[in-house]
């Protein structure tokens, strides 16, 4: 009979966010009249902006005609995405990119787990704890991370824990790791670390040879200057860091989908017998085997969030969903949880009353029909914290924290 890969049955049963909603799912069911209201993932709920749907709806009608139509592109992205991108997201912070370092692709979920395709699975992977779940399974079905033990850890998968303890702020590891994922703004914890901090990290990553694996989804919700918007504001980041970055949460393309992936033609790593090679050219084979690129109207969609009108709408989508999160914050204040985040990141990362992150999410569904995020799905360190999420509506936003504040803990 066909085998399977057996990295595969190390992993939990089912992906996180799936395992949240056949409970919400399950509890709708037996309450059809309860008006449940989620905060638990973070999905944008505002609309694509105008000057998007202009340029989106334009190129469609290109589609549509001979003189215009167009088949595959090219693989790495239009010139006229990756131009604009170097232009606008990098170039006003004194990060100087060429055309061939930048990667047009359909997510930063996809990117963040292939990556790894292109590194030996003999590499020893660090992640912060808690972290977004992608990183660390798209691993194990590699075949990095081995048996999951009793506290919720993959044998040979390095946790660097962040809580309330440490700030959340992430120790650099004891032993030498060979990559790092780092994901600031965080999801889940909505904290951030400043340029000084970020340093610490590709000072380890130089004197390590290592590689940073930087996931910069929700760079777009920085309010404080003191925070660095890309790893390459930090001196030698070039030659041991990728970025990754979406319009997903900058621009509402969670449903359209459209990121991209920085890999610094600097950047190298060797082989068994100590020859180096540019990741970069790894990255483009990788891509060229298996990936034929966004379409042509989501590329144009994507390239119209930097017109003037699609600048202005994108500032009023973040200033909105930051409104929320203060919301959040005030209104914890009024409740005795402890929590975090929320100010450079549209996740408030909260500390459980007294019982585990499960038993809250199962108290909160129940009592106040309002689904969060249970911490322990991002790691064993989330244990005893949920995540709320500012991606919602004023009004729905404005109800679930009255739900909140009105339940005994
Ligand atoms: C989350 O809620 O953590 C995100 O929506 C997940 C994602 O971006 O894939």
């Amino acid at each position: 009979m066909t085998l399977i890969n057996e990295n595969y049955l190390h992993l939990e049963e089912s992906y996180l966010f799936s395992t949240i909603n056949k409970k919400v799912e399950k509890y709708q069911k037996e309450n059809p009249e309860a008006n449940i209201i989620s905060m638990g993932i973070g999905d944008v709920t505002r609309p694509l902006p105008q000057a998007v749907i202009k340029a989106f709806k334009k190129a469609v009608e290109e589609m549509g005609r001979k003189e215009t139509f167009k088949g595959y592109g090219p693989e790495q992205g239009y010139s006229f995405l990756r131009e604009a991108i170097i232009e606008n997201d990098y170039k006003p912070r004194g990060v100087e990119l060429n055309l061939e370092e930048v990667f047009i692709s359909d997510g930063a979920k996809c990117d963040t787990a292939n990556i790894q395709e292109i590194f030996s699975t003999e590499n020893k992977i660090a992640i912060t704890d808690p972290v977004y779940p992608v990183y660390v399974e798209s691993n194990v079905m590699a075949g990095r991370g081995g048996p999951l033990d009793k506290k919720g850890r993959y044998k040979n998968i390095t946790y660097l824990p962040c809580t309330a303890e440490n700030n959340f702020q992430p120790p650099t590891p004891e032993e030498k790791v060979d990559l790092i994922y780092l994901c600031y703004p965080n999801n889940p914890t909505g904290t951030s670390l400043t340029k000084d901090q970020l340093k610490e990290w590709v000072d380890y990553a130089m004197d390590n040879k290592s590689i940073i694996l930087f996931d910069g989804a929700y760079e777009a919700y920085i309010q404080e200057e003191r925070i660095p918007h890309s790893i390459y504001e930090i001196e030698g980041a070039r030659e041991v860091a990728i970025e990754f970055r979406s319009f997903s949460k900058t621009a509402g393309f969670t449903g359209t989908r459209c990121a991209y992936t920085i890999v610094p033609e600097e950047l190298e790593a060797e082989d068994s017998q100590g020859k180096t090679h540019q990741v970069n050219k790894l990255w483009k084979r990788r891509q060229t085997t298996k990936f034929n690129g966004v379409s042509y109207p989501v590329q144009v969609a994507a390239a119209a969030t930097y017109t003037e009108k699609g600048r202005k709408e994108i500032k009023e989508s973040i200033k909105y969903y930051m409104e929320n999160a203060r919301i959040i914050r005030e209104s914890l204040e009024d409740t005795s949880l402890e929590y975090y985040g929320g100010v450079n990141a549209p996740y408030i990362w909260v500390k459980t009353p007294n019982m585990s992150s499960w038993q809250f999410f199962d108290k909160l569904l129940e009592e106040a029909q309002v689904v969060v995020t249970p911490g322990t799905g991002f790691g064993p360190s989330g244990e005893g914290y949920f995540r709320l999420t500012a991606f919602n509506t004023r009004k729905n936003t404005k109800e679930a924290m009255k739900r909140i504040k009105k339940i005994e803990f």
